[in-house]
């Protein structure tokens, strides 16, 4: 695959469907809402979206319960409305992307309706069964994702059901091989739909130990933390043999044309990178969330950097995420200052980038009042913190009544502040985070350094954190301040022509000279000279 396959080159973008754009006046975004801001997603200069679960579902958990593969919600619209999406997305050169979610299905799609009828039933086996102990008690000590045991009871039938997520999210089979059979057939009905690849959530759930042996207990769980940390995942996750699962999916979308196979995956970067598979049999990007749970400072963050960089294997591609629907807001964890460098430093590292919506406007945390808690994790285990209510919420579009999103009161509120940040506001002006990512893409676009280039280490201290990206003859250096106190950067190799092309604060176009000043909370972009 050359370096220049659009999803090594491109940028991805979220879009969580239910809060994007709402066509209907329901207060729920849908496929005609995304339709109709296609042109603002396109001007952003993006190259892909990815729409998180819009499958038949009884939405508990907003989508990530599938009752029906091939089948969209009614509330997001029509496979029609789909169609058109891709196509009117295809004309303007953008790809796109789905949620794929293979390791459990909802309790009420047709085949665990079936598998839990009976014993005997010819997809009994589709799904996770297992006796009570003799005590009576559950298989094993696993814990779900979302608090409480991961097993329950069918009475019916006698036998515990293993869910890592709620109890109307059974786990399925994927030893099974008419599981197996059955999912990339759905895989091909999307791609022969035109979608141009897969996010696959929880890729790196889908094998359980074939023993079911008890986790251990993790010495560094403490109150006020879930209940899934109170053990090491060692039995119920990251088993060997999930990646031949994996290399099952790759060779589905190797049938077609330049797909990308995206894996969700919450691991160590040791762990991480062998989800490229062997030989590079697996994912083409296993989703890396270090900038996401990493401590906010330059140390931290060159190590990671630096190590994650090194990490990846021969013909493997980096890529990097800042925010997403299940973690806190990148502006609400590091402020509204440092959120503009952190758009510097997903914009400018090696790999692909993967944007959130609304991040680029600098959506902060929105308070989510205790009767309009939305999360079934919120609702399974209140107030540790973990609501994952305030990254979903609305895009501010205006300054309407309803931020433009909706014409109604959305499903879940606005940020308090929606007068001013959003989309036509921020647009306009000229040093705003929206100009400042529109300025960056456009770089990234431009510059094949910062988009395809090598990365290349610079050594530092303190609270700044540099490095270099080069490709051909062309260099470009960039400089972030992750403090809240000036510094002078003094980085030599930038060569006697170099200018400063960029700062975060869009009011710097001017030679670099030996020794840069970087003002608090700035970046700058150095063309080498
Ligand atoms: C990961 C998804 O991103 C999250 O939103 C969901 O709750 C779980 N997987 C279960 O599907």
């Amino acid at each position: 695959m050359p370096a220049q396959t659009w999803w090594k080159k491109g940028i991805v973008y979220q879009i969580y469907p239910r809060s994007f754009q709402d066509s209907n006046g329901d207060g729920v975004g849908d496929l005609k809402g995304i339709a109709t801001r296609l042109d603002y997603v396109h001007e952003l200069g993006v190259d892909a979206i990815w729409i998180s679960p819009i499958y038949a579902s009884p939405m508990k958990d907003f989508g990530y319960d599938v009752s029906d593969y091939c089948g969209i919600h009614p509330l997001f619209g029509t496979i029609e409305d789909f169609d058109d999406l891709i196509r009117e997305a295809h004309g303007r050169d953008l790809k796109v992307i789905l949620d794929f979610v293979p390791n459990h299905t909802s309790d009420q799609h047709p085949w665990f309706v079936e598998s839990r009828s009976s014993r005997t039933n010819p997809k009994r086996d589709w799904y996770l069964w297992r006796d009570a102990k003799p005590d009576g008690s559950v298989p094993n000590n696993w814990v779900s994702n979302f608090g409480g045991s991961a097993w329950t009871w069918d009475e019916a039938t006698g036998q515990f059901y293993y869910h890592a997520f709620l109890v109307e999210q059974p786990d399925l089979n994927w030893r099974n091989p008419q599981v197996r059979e059955a999912m990339h057939d759905v895989l091909r009905f999307w791609l022969d739909r035109g979608v141009d690849g897969f996010r696959v959530d929880v890729i790196w759930h889908l094998i359980k130990d074939a023993q079911f042996r008890d986790n251990p207990p993790n010495p560094a769980w403490h109150a006020g933390r879930p209940e899934i940390d109170s053990l090491l995942q060692v039995y119920s996750t990251d088993q060997p043999e999930v990646h031949d699962v994996i290399a099952g999916m790759r060779s589905v979308l190797d049938a077609y044309p330049e797909r990308v196979l995206i894996g969700e995956i919450y691991l160590p970067t040791e762990r991480l990178v062998t989800y490229y598979g062997k030989d590079l049999s697996g994912a083409d990007l296993p989703f890396n969330f270090q900038l996401i749970q990493t401590a906010w400072n330059a140390r931290a963050i060159a190590k990671l950097v630096d190590e994650y960089d090194a990490a990846i294997p021969v013909g493997g591609w980096p890529n990097w995420v800042l925010g997403n629907h299940d973690q806190p807001r990148i502006a609400a964890r590091i402020g509204a200052a440092q959120a503009r460098v952190a758009a510097m430093l997903l914009l400018t590292l090696r790999g692909t980038p993967t944007m959130y919506y609304g991040d680029e406007i600098g959506l902060a945390r929105v308070e989510i009042p205790p009767e309009r808690v939305q999360d079934p994790w919120e609702k399974n285990e209140p107030g540790l913190g973990f609501n994952r209510d305030p990254e979903r919420t609305p895009m501010q579009w205006d300054g309407s009544a309803h931020a433009g999103f909706s014409t109604v009161e959305p499903w879940l509120p606005l940020a308090g502040d929606h007068a001013s940040c959003n989309v036509a506001a921020l647009g306009g002006e000229p040093a705003s985070i929206l100009s400042l990512y529109r300025r960056l893409i456009v770089l990234r676009r431009e510059m094949p350094a910062l988009s395809i280039g090598d990365y290349v280490p610079v050594s530092t201290e303190g609270a700044l954190f540099a490095y270099r990206r080069k490709q051909g003859g062309q260099e470009v250096t960039v400089l972030l301040n992750l403090g809240s106190e000036s510094m002078t950067a003094s980085v030599p190799e930038c060569g006697p022509g170099a200018r400063i092309v960029l700062s975060t604060f869009l009011d710097r176009d001017e030679p670099a000279g030996d020794e840069l000043r970087l003002r608090p909370n700035e970046g700058v972009l150095v063309v080498n000279g």
